[in-house]
């Protein structure tokens, strides 16, 4: 039996991936930020799951989630790094998390680069394994002259910015663990599928949250020897052009490994 981690659980794509993978006799750890949001999305799963909590707005959480996650299970075949916070509504502005890091970096990007770097032994240790980061195809280069978006905000740009940097991250975590068995990939699970950040951002739904499941599970399940790529839907795709610049992406991590330890000290 696979153990599986996916995180924002709880309502949209990552509820449906949750319901898929227990209905076929996976255990699936279901993440999300309110545990009754959790125990509704166990109940209606059905099959083996487990639940953690943790609001991914602040680091400490997520270190939190990441000890408990390594004290309460053996292994970990697959962690899907899925929450996500969308565009916002039209209109609304800047935010920022608990630690003072504009909100759709911190979440979408910020904790899932920390719990993935946090989870990394017991992924090798269960290997074959795979991690599967849910991006977009909205990607925007993130300006290292002002990565928090201080002076120039756009909520689309904000979201669009975090979605480019969790493709940065897969792709140098699918070099860092090339020859250990674990693979990472990346993907535009479906455009614009009828789920709450979509609604949310008054753009029109164009896709089900089903079309999105499918190629999300294809990472989950399929693709043995692919890592370090990038799906649009079911078709290997090619992202932003930053995403292939090595010194963007170092920089990156510099900008991230900073957030984290000033979050946590
Ligand atoms: N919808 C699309 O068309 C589309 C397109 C491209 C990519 N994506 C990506 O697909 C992923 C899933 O999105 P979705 O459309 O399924 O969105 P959704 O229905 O709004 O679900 C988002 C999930 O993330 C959780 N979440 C949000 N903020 C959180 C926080 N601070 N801490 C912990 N959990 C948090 C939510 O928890 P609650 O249940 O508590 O709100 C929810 O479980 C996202 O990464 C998104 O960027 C979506």
């Amino acid at each position: 039996m696979r153990t599986i981690l996916v995180t924002g659980a709880t309502d949209g794509l990552g509820r449906e991936l949750a319901r898929r993978l227990a209905a076929g006799g996976d255990r699936v750890v279901v993440h999300g930020r309110d545990p009754e949001r959790v125990r509704r999305t166990r109940d209606e799963a059905g099959g083996t799951t487990e639940g953690v909590v943790a609001d991914l707005a602040e680091l400490r959480q997520v270190d939190r989630l990441a000890e408990e996650v390594l004290d309460r299970f053996d292994r970990l075949d697959v962690l899907v790094n899925n929450a996500g916070t969308g565009s916002g509504a039209p209109g609304s502005g800047r935010e920022e998390s608990k630690d003072g890091v504009e909100l759709r970096f911190a979440v979408n990007y910020l904790a899932g680069y920390h719990l993935t770097r946090r989870l990394l032994p017991l992924l090798v240790a269960s290997a074959p394994s795979r991690v599967v980061n849910v991006a977009s195809a909205g990607q925007q280069a993130v300006d290292f002259d002002d990565p928090m978006l201080t002076r120039a905000y756009g909520r689309q740009r904000a979201y669009a910015q975090s979605k480019l940097a969790q493709i940065m991250f897969t792709f140098d975590l699918a070099e860092e663990l090339a020859g250990q068995g674990v693979s990472a990939n990346t993907l535009h699970p479906a455009t614009y599928m009828d789920t709450t950040m979509v609604r949310e951002s008054g753009a029109p739904v164009m896709s089900t949250v089903e079309e999105g499941t499918e190629a999300t599970l294809r990472l989950i399940d399929g693709l043995d020897g692919v890592s370090g790529s990038y799906f649009n839907g079911r078709r290997e795709g090619r992202a932003d052009a930053q995403a292939y610049d090595r010194e963007a992406r170092r920089r990156l991590r510099r900008v991230s490994d900073d957030l984290v330890r000033r979050a946590l000290s």
